[in-house]
């Protein structure tokens, strides 16, 4: 078994499926406040999670992997059918996530770059769920297996997946 780390969840990684469990970064909390007020932020990105109350924003910084996962499986069940995303299986009070294991991209590999040169013309190569590690290879086609959040489900649904489907047909 392998672990993958992301910013929200850490990864087990086993030869047929993943899962993925939320991280509750306290320390990372801390930092962030004490980093924030010094800087005078701490209000502005605090009102990110929550424009009334600091603690509902502390509670809603912690549960970021919670909800993570649930947006990942519940958007999964919702588009099923489309060819781009890695299947999500199971979901356990949110707390653990089952997704299938796919050959995850190297940043240096030749299908990242075209798949680069694709996103840079639409201008999306800045967008930070667009990196080669959230992007797989599972039964002979491009997946993503990071889509979590509702920016990169309507980049996805906008043009992502018709980039998705040229590397297929162009590619693999
Ligand atoms: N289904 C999978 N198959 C193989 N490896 C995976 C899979 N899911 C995740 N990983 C590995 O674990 C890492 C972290 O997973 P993921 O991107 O889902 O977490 P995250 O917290 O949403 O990350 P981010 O930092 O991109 O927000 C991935 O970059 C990848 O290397
Ligand atoms: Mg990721």
């Amino acid at each position: 078994m392998k672990i993958g780390i992301g910013s929200t969840r850490a990864v087990l990684i086993f030869s047929d499926f993943v899962i993925k469990i939320p991280r509750v970064r306290v320390l990372r909390l801390f930092t962030r406040i004490i980093e924030t007020n010094r800087n005078g932020s701490l209000k502005r990105k605090s009102q990110l999670y929550s424009k009334k109350n600091i603690f509902i924003a502390v509670v809603r910084y912690l549960i970021e992997g919670i909800k993570a996962n649930r947006r990942e499986y519940f958007y999964f069940q919702k588009n099923k059918e489309k060819e781009g995303l890695l299947p999500t299986t199971l979901l356990i009070f949110g707390l653990i996530e089952i997704q299938k294991k796919g050959n995850v991209l190297e940043e240096s590999s030749f299908l990242w770059k075209r798949i680069f040169i694709l996103l840079r013309r639409e201008n999306l190569h800045k967008i930070s769920s667009f990196k080669a590690c959230n992007f797989c290879i599972f039964e002979k086609k491009l997946k993503i297996l990071d889509y979590a959040d509702e920016e990169t489900f309507q980049l996805l649904e906008r043009g992502v997946f018709v980039i998705m489907q040229k590397i297929n047909s162009r590619y693999i």
